[in-house]
């Protein structure tokens, strides 16, 4: 029988408890393939799912990690053998069902994705839920009219959703990214080498003061913040742009009027990279892996640790003090 680690999250009386505990493969899940995992990678909701009342899992113990990179060791499905290189990111995956925290983990295998040609193991983990999320962003906004002279503007700028999307606005060619971070002071090399033409500190809210239809400023808003920003960057869209709305570390609410969506016709795309359709969860990764692929990956890893330092990450993504992407290396 197999042994192998695995950060294993319990939920005690007052808190909820993580550790590295060894399990043998009879501990995990049901699913059709087994898979030995090479990266898992750090985000949001990874930290939620270690914190009370975080309203990410449910039931516990529970090895959180919604990312997941590696390769198949067993399968009983016909389309996945012995060695193929995959991902898997969403779905129930480290919320309601064993995740990428794990040296193993079993899954359903209709939640699995060949890893496209052009990325390795790795560099799909740099990019993890919070670049597919910064992709199925960008293919909100392309559902509208928007050209490459457009004006663009990214939210939460350093953060894993932000900095993806900078990236991947670079590499289709945008020429003008806009990258609002509370972090913009002490960013803003690494946010110009990413790709960020101009970079900006979003101003002190003065919620009172939005009028409901502002200076036409941006054709596109990719907005992983949301809370009460939102109130103004609608207001701020240009004549039928588009905001994709994918995040909540700004809160969950805000104040709007019907106007600019029935005066200049803009659009509130609400983004889910979990319940994602396989479709264009395939054909985004295969975007993912050509023509969206950021030019300098690594450049976008604020850390590379191992399973024993996820709860030290975990404070720092909650906080809102990372930089980029945290990189999980397993095998
Ligand atoms: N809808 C989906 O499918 C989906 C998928 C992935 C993530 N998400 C959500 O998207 C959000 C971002 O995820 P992430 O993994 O990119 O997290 P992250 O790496 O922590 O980035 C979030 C960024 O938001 C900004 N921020 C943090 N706290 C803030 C606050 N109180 N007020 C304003 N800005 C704040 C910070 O950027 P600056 O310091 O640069 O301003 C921070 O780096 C989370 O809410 C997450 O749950 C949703």
């Amino acid at each position: 029988m197999t042994n192998f680690k695995a950060l294993l999250a319990k939920n005690e009386s007052e808190t909820i408890q993580t550790a590295i505990e060894e399990l043998t493969l009879s501990d995990l899940p049901t699913g059709e393939c087994l898979i030995k995992v090479h990266y898992s990678s750090v985000n949001y909701k990874d930290a939620l799912a270690t914190k009370k009342g975080g309203g990410v899992v449910r039931i516990y113990p529970m090895i959180p990690g919604i990312d997941l990179s590696g390769e198949i060791v067993s399968s009983t499905d016909a389309n996945f053998n012995i060695g193929d290189k995959v991902l898997v990111t969403g779905y129930q995956l480290g919320t309601a069902h064993f995740g990428g925290f794990s040296e193993y983990a079993c899954v359903p295998s209709k939640w699995i994705v060949p890893l496209p040609t052009g990325l390795t193991l790795k560099e799909a983990m740099i990019i993890g839920t919070a670049g597919f999320t910064a992709a199925l962003s960008i293919h909100a906004l392309e559902q509208n009219p928007l050209a490459v002279t457009d004006s663009i503007l990214v939210t939460g700028a350093t953060g894993g959703v932000g900095s993806m999307a900078i990236a991947m606005l670079n590499k289709l060619g945008y020429q003008q990214i806009t990258a609002a971070s509370r972090k913009a002071t002490a960013s803003t090399d690494y946010l110009h080498n990413i790709g960020a033409t101009t970079v900006t500190t979003p101003a002190e809210l003065q919620l009172e003061k939005i009028k409901p239809l502002e200076k036409q400023l941006w054709q596109g808003i990719i907005d992983p913040v949301g809370g009460h920003g939102l109130t103004q960057w609608l207001a701020q869209l240009s004549y039928g742009g588009t905001l994709a709305l994918s995040g909540n570390t700004g809160g969950l609410h805000f104040d709007s009027t019907v106007l600019p969506f029935i005066l200049r016709g803009i659009h509130l795309t609400g983004i889910d990279s979990v319940s994602c359709p396989m479709a264009l969860r395939k054909s985004l990764w295969n975007r993912l892996a050509t023509t969206m692929k950021p030019d300098h990956l690594e450049m976008m890893i604020d850390n590379e640790i191992t399973l024993n330092e996820l709860p030290t990450a975990f404070n720092k993504i909650l906080s809102g003090e990372m930089t980029g992407r945290t990189l999980v290396k397993i095998h």
